[in-house]
């Protein structure tokens, strides 16, 4: 039996790149399936004024490979320096799509982020004025609030105190991992939206810790329990056109991952799609992949959806997925869901 499914070319809202060899090995895994992505600006040193975002596009599309079309969508890392004025040139000049907003400390490279959130105010209100999304790294970073507990708490401590001072600021939550963050954006309005990454429809926090240690399934947000990746599948496949696909695909390398001190992310560009041909499949709901994957972040973002289709087709037999990718700075692990899976993507 073969299944077919032909979807709008998708885009990723949310991805890490990185730079240099990484960005090689890495950015046509992204560019084999999706037409655009927003790309973070989590690098050392940070993406923060529009000119660094400038070259850090430059930089991408000269490692793109010959005959692969691909559009990244730049953001700037929001720190406490940020001056209003260069966001919003960034903005009008059509080449930055949102800001970021890391709480310091909250992940990779957040070091830069913002402390005091009143530091940030007057960009905030500019981006408010002309239209300019603000991302999300949605985590409280206070010692006392256990891990588990940390998005839950930016919505009511950071989250809805900043929306309701900044009317008409539109947010994209990333990366949502709670059933209490899909239910505060499913009870918001449409300046609200949320990604959900590939990973967290498929994991909870046992597979992260049951019977050993799994580096690779560690990232940030944390995957919680159970209901809570019920709750975001419930979303993703709910049509509700404020849940969109950002996959937080996020590489490093095997011996930064398998270490004492392992870094957060997992990386899923290269099996996002069959993933989650997968996953609506079990859902009963491959009707409404092409909505998440492919309509829901250009209509969120204000942007036609990318050209192009995708085609995903269910074979009789598993698909083999590479184990990892080869980089010039070490193998990074390619997602292992944990289950065969029958689909793949062209
Ligand atoms: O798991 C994660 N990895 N979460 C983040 O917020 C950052 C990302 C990264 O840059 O590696
Ligand atoms: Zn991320």
């Amino acid at each position: 039996m073969t299944d077919t499914l032909t979807i709008p070319r998708p885009d990723d809202w949310h991805l890490h790149l990185r730079d240099g060899a990484m960005l090689e090995a890495v950015l046509p895994e992204t560019a084999r399936h999706f037409g655009r992505a927003i790309i973070m600006p989590n690098l050392v040193p940070p993406v923060v004024t529009g000119a660094q975002a400038a070259a850090y596009r430059d930089r991408i599309l000269a490692a793109l490979p010959e005959g692969m079309a691909f559009e990244p969508l730049m953001t700037l890392y929001l720190t406490e320096d940020t001056d209003p004025a260069d966001v919003a040139a960034a903005h009008a000049s059509g080449l930055v799509k949102a800001v970021k907003l890391y709480p310091a400390g909250a992940t990779t490279n957040s070091a830069s982020g913002v402390r005091d959130f009143d530091k940030v105010r007057p960009v905030l209100e500019k981006m408010a004025e002309i239209g300019l999304p603000l991302c999300t790294h949605g985590e409280v970073t206070d010692h006392d609030i256990d891990i588990f507990d940390r998005e839950a708490v930016f919505i009511d401590r950071v989250l809805d105190p900043i929306r309701a001072a900044t009317p008409g600021l539109r947010v994209v939550m990333e990366h949502i991992t709670t059933k209490n963050a899909a239910e505060y954006v499913a009870s918001q309005d449409k300046d609200l939206g949320a990604t959900i990454t590939t990973h967290h429809l498929i994991i909870n926090r046992n597979h992260i810790l049951v019977g050993g240690i799994k580096p690779h399934y560690y990232c940030l947000p944390v995957a919680k329990r159970e209901e809570h990746r019920l709750a975001l599948r419930a979303a993703a496949v709910s049509g509700d056109a404020r849940f969109f696909l950002g996959t937080d695909s996020a590489p490093h390398t095997d011996p930064n991952k398998e270490s004492a001190c392992g870094c957060a992310g997992c990386f899923t560009a290269t099996n996002t799609m069959p993933l989650l041909a997968h996953v609506f499949e079990e859902e009963g709901a491959l009707d409404k992949l092409a909505g998440f994957a492919s309509e829901h972040g250009p209509a969120f973002y204000g942007l036609p959806v990318s050209g192009g289709t995708l085609t995903l087709t269910k074979g009789d037999a598993p698909v083999q997925f590479p184990e990892k990718i080869e980089s010039g700075d070490g193998p990074v692990t390619v997602f292992d869901p944990g289950f065969p899976v029958y689909w793949s993507a062209e």
